[in-house]
């Protein structure tokens, strides 16, 4: 059966679902390293932040199959004001639920951030992966990315 997929824009009705599929991202990366266990209350805060950022000023994106939201992704551009680039974009989240995996929507939802990101004159892009998931560090390989800082951490 061939299910028809595309890449929107993310619209205010659809920040239940992004943030159902928020919830599952904190899970997987809390599952890889506890510290990543989100707060009480971030959930809530969550939805009020994308509410308040749907006027463009941030790049959010769903990705869509037979109609039904399947994974999103959302950046913003960061000021860098001490670097000559002055600015870069970053991206924040990028999640495709697990029965839509491997069909190549993480690619198309990245790629199209990227030229949201390229549409706004940004030319560098950053993301922060999480050292113990595997499939995000491969996954952002693939999209060409490469280390360049180390977050380190330690407890006191
Ligand atoms: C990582 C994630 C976004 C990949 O989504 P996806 O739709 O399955 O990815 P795609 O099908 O577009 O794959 C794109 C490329 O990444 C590779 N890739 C994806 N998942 C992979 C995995 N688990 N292991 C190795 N490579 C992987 C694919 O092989 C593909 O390579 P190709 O284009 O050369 O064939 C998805 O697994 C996910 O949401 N994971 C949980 C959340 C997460 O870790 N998000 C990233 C951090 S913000």
């Amino acid at each position: 059966m061939i299910r028809e997929t595309i890449i929107r824009s993310a619209v205010v009705d659809d920040i239940p679902t992004i943030v159902s599929l928020w919830r599952m991202l904190q899970e997987t990366n809390a599952l890889h390293d506890p510290y990543l266990t989100p707060g009480d209350g971030a959930e809530d805060w969550f939805r009020e932040y994308l509410k308040a950022q749907m006027n463009g000023a941030l790049g959010i994106f769903v990705a869509l199959r037979d109609g039904e939201i399947v994974g999103y992704t959302f950046g913003q551009i960061v000021q860098r004001p001490t670097l000559a680039a002055g600015e870069c974009g970053y991206v924040a989240d990028l999640c495709v639920r697990p029965d839509a995996r491997g069909l190549g929507l993480g690619r198309r939802l990245y790629e199209r951030l990227r030229l949201w990101f390229h549409e706004n004159g940004v030319h560098s892009i950053e993301v922060q992966v999480v050292r113990a998931n595997p499939a995000s560090q491969a996954f952002w390989r693939k999209m060409g990315f490469g280390e360049f800082l180390k977050t380190l951490r330690t407890e006191i």
